[in-house]
């Protein structure tokens, strides 16, 4: 399952966001792939333990924990720190896959990336869609500072060259509590309908209504059974 999260931060601060971090030091992207992703990688990204890095990153992982359609759709047992990239005219970062692991540098946790995130912090540049081949064939995805993608890390993708402009992205992976993909996409729709219905009906927690009150303990059910 793929998901837009629209608006994970507000359009203008993702911008300034992107400013922001736009003006400090970048070094060659090759720095967090593999040898065999580095011949096909061409972007630049922000050093993990810089100032501009810390801050950006502690404003972004604060915005995930306050998504509801994240939290919903991700289930995260945990978050990679974020990362940033840049690709500027001529920048481009071909055919990949992710790592299946990866190693937390804030904790030396291992981490199984089951979920792929690009959280957009630019707009004025043209190419640089991410592109990801799925069971309906290959999207391209090019969205508004502030949204983000979240999609299957098992996912073949790749960003198309910028040819103008600068493309800024904060990017993570995520470990679900659910591993699988398809019991995840499930419990997201019943949560969702739970959620509409109970806007409906005006009760928070299924309060208001028998039957959404019995949809939520089939959710957390599901979630007692699924949750690994
Ligand atoms: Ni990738």
């Amino acid at each position: 399952m793929l998901t837009i999260i629209p608006q994970v931060l507000p359009r203008d601060e993702a911008l300034a966001l992107g400013r922001a971090i736009a003006a400090a030091d970048w070094v060659d992207g090759s720095v967090t792939s593999g040898p065999a992703a580095t011949l096909v990688k061409r972007n630049r990204q922000l050093p993990e333990d810089g100032e501009a890095a810390r801050s950006a990153r502690g404003r972004v992982q604060q915005a995930l924990g306050a998504s509801a359609l994240f939290l919903s759709a991700a289930l995260p047992r945990a978050i990679y720190p974020p990362l940033f990239n840049r690709y500027g005219p001529g920048e481009h970062y071909g055919d990949h896959v992710d790592n299946a692991l990866r190693i937390d540098p804030a904790t030396g946790a291992r981490l199984r990336t089951d979920l792929s995130a690009t959280l957009f912090l630019s707009e004025d540049y043209d190419g640089g869609e991410l592109t990801i081949a799925g069971d309906f064939g290959r999207m391209a995805y090019k969205l508004a500072a502030g949204d983000m993608v979240l999609y299957p890390a098992t996912s073949l993708h790749r960003v198309n060259a910028v040819t103008r402009g600068e493309r800024i992205c904060a990017f993570f992976w995520v470990e679900s509590l659910v591993r699988d993909g398809a019991a995840r996409e499930v419990l997201f729709d019943l949560d969702q309908t739970i959620q509409a219905l109970n806007a409906r009906h005006g009760g928070g927690g299924g309060g208001g209504d028998p039957q959404s009150l019995r949809l939520t303990k089939v959710y957390h059910n599901l979630v007692r059974r699924w949750a690994g």
